[in-house]
């Protein structure tokens, strides 16, 4: 397996004080003292942190740089994901292999703890992919100096993309041939005029896990369809941080007036929790509007913030998995509806 951990995620975004207010505001990230990870020059750029989650924003005053170019097309969106690696130069092969285009050679950093091998390829819509290769001295990120803080969010546990129906096949080759992932999970959601098809490659050992979504051929409309036009072109549609205690970490990020798609009570009703959870536990899932699903390995609690920006392109997920290695086909489905509820909404407007 070559992907170790998501290193960091870069987006690009407009107005980077206020996104960087509501990360660090809204969902308890901290400032990092320092970054040498990233070279950019020419852009204002703030890595924020909290636990092993690492966000690089990035935006610039310059309307006629590439940045601007791109953030005016699309929105703030995601630019980067970046991964750490096992073998730097096996990747940057497999890619070369699978004709993809490679944005920067593998090359070395230094700073004062020491060197990271770094490369970065292009991959779906204007999003690429930036690969760390850490020498083995150097122990638990200290390129990006910081310090582990209590924040009930703890890594990242998936991306998920936004593609077309006639490149999903594309995709799941794409991370299959280049980085060793391999499919662990598909379902498809059909509404009458709509519909959405999900794949999941991934790797077990690691728990890295990406999940492609694209549209359903010969349905008139969809919001992955939706989303793909909105942000001009493929792209990150939602990025979904780990917790240990979600009713913690979604009372507390609530609290702070972080927004988050509804569910109806009739969701609630219906739900088959199990008799193990005590009365007060099932009330909190269904005040806080928490998900609750499961794959053949465990339990997972999902929620789905709404979106937090101008466009209605990509959001956030906070879960917790209580054994689950993959997703529950009941959430998927949920998810999709909620978003399609939602989208109604603004469109209503
Ligand atoms: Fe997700």
């Amino acid at each position: 397996m070559l992907i170790t951990r998501f290193d960091y995620i870069e987006f690009y975004v407009s107005n980077l004080p206020l996104v960087q207010f509501l990360f660090k505001h809204g969902l308890g990230f901290e400032n990092c003292s320092r970054i040498d990870s990233i070279e950019n020059i020419d852009y204002n750029t703030s890595l924020i942190f909290q636990n092993d989650i690492n966000i690089v924003l990035s935006s610039s005053c310059d309307s006629l740089s590439e940045l601007s170019k791109e953030v005016s097309l699309s929105g703030d969106f995601i630019k980067d994901v970046a991964f750490e690696v096992e073998d730097i130069e096996q990747v940057i092969s497999n890619a070369s292999a699978f004709g993809t285009k490679i944005i920067e050679p593998v090359h070395e950093l230094f700073y004062n703890q020491g060197i990271i091998k770094k490369a970065t390829i292009a991959s779906f819509g204007n999003t690429r992919h930036s690969l760390i290769q850490k020498i083995p001295f150097i122990k638990d990120g200290p390129h990006l100096q910081k310090q582990y803080n209590n924040s009930p969010l703890e890594k990242i546990d998936h991306i998920a993309v936004a593609v077309e129906y006639k490149n999903l096949d594309k995709w799941v080759d794409f991370y299959k041939n280049i980085f060793g992932l391999q499919k662990i999970f598909e379902e498809n959601v059909i509404t009458e005029h709509s519909g959405m098809m999900s794949v999941v490659v991934g790797s077990d050992q690691k728990g890295i896990k990406i999940v492609l979504v694209s549209p359903v051929d010969g349905k008139s409309r969809s919001q992955i369809s939706d989303f793909i036009s909105n942000n001009n072109g493929e792209g990150v549609q939602h990025i979904a941080f780990s917790t240990s205690n979600i009713i913690k970490a979604i009372k507390d990020i609530k609290n702070k007036g972080v927004e988050f798609l509804d569910v109806n009570d009739d969701y609630y009703n219906k739900l088959d929790l199990p008799e193990s959870y005590r009365n007060s536990y099932r009330d909190e899932l269904k005040n806080l509007r928490i998900l609750y699903d499961k794959d053949e390995y465990g339990e997972l609690l999902q929620i789905f913030s709404k979106k937090l920006h101008s466009k209605p392109t990509w959001f956030l997920e906070v879960l917790e998995r209580k054994g689950a290695k993959t997703f529950g086909r009941g959430n998927v489905k949920k998810l999709y509806e909620s978003v399609e509820k939602e989208l109604s909404k603004q469109y209503a407007k």
